[in-house]
């Protein structure tokens, strides 16, 4: 079995799908078999990682695999990353549309929040890891998100909307975590995300996010640099992206899969 960590805050905009995919990437690079799965009915993972949802070969999805409720399900809704890079060969993509939002309607169904975990049970043993992109909300898909990971990465930016929607995330959990079924799910750690230089009130900010979150904080920052939003922009991998400050960003993520590796090891 994987491990499965959740990508989460409950503000919008700070980098959720950017870090679950060079993450993803960065450990890929080092042998590990990852997959992204897209939680969010916004599909930018799905997007950014290559992946395009044609109304004329309507594919399976995230979605379909939740809305079964059966044992498994996910296994049918992986593909692979077309990105044109070796390591991509060793990453996979669920990938998610605008048909996800129909699973809020059902939130109250007995045992909803339940079936991510249920779609993922056998099928997702011949990874190590699966990183869970989920939507800026603490609702059903994230609850279901929750239900069925392992551990869960706090995405923020130095900035006071951003920090309280973290922290909010992580007063939910301890919160809620029984009536989640997630008594084990822990929070593994925080990403300060999209951090620019120089800029006092950065710096404020981000003691506020080390005053709050104490060890939790990873290292290493990952910084704002153009490449990010152009890969992303451009749906390919980093080091195919075009602006400068390439080594910089590749840098920061294969730091950042160090101390996943550290921080997630058992
Ligand atoms: N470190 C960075 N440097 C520059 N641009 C970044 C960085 N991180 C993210 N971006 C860009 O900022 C925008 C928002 O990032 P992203 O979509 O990953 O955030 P999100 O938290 O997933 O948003 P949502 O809440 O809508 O799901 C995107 O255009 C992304 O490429
Ligand atoms: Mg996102």
């Amino acid at each position: 079995m994987a491990r499965r960590t959740v990508v989460i805050n409950n503000r919008g905009g700070v980098g959720k799908s950017d870090v679950t995919l060079r993450l993803g990437a960065a450990l890929a690079k080092r042998g590990r078999r990852v997959g992204l799965l897209d939680f969010d009915p916004q599909g930018n993972l799905s997007r950014r990682a290559g992946w395009t949802y044609n109304e004329d070969q309507p594919q399976i999805t995230v979605s379909e695999a939740v809305q079964a409720d059966r044992v498994g399900t996910m296994g049918q809704v992986w593909t692979p990353v077309r990105w044109d890079v070796e390591y991509a060969a060793r990453m996979r993509l669920a990938p998610a549309w605008l048909e996800l939002e129909n699973r809020y309607a059902e939130a109250g169904l007995a045992g909803a929040h339940l079936r991510l975990a249920k779609s993922l049970q056998g099928a997702d043993d011949d990874l190590d890891d699966v990183l869970i992109d989920c939507p800026p909300s603490l609702f059903h898909l994230t609850q279901m998100a929750f239900a069925a990971g392992d551990g869960v990465l706090l995405v923020t930016r130095a900035e006071i909307d951003a920090i309280l929607g973290a922290r909010r995330v992580r007063e939910f959990i301890a919160d809620k975590r029984a009536a989640l079924h997630a008594d084990d799910l822990r929070i593994d750690g925080v990403v300060v995300n999209d951090y620019e230089q120089g800029k006092p009130r950065q710096r404020q900010q981000l003691a506020s996010v080390r005053r709050i979150f104490g060890d939790l904080v990873w290292e290493p920052i990952i910084h704002r640099r153009e490449i990010m939003a152009n890969a992303s922009n451009d749906h390919v991998p980093l080091e195919q992206a075009k602006g400068s400050q390439l080594h910089g960003a590749v840098a920061g993520f294969e730091l950042l899969a160090d101390t996943y590796e550290k921080r997630t090891a058992a």
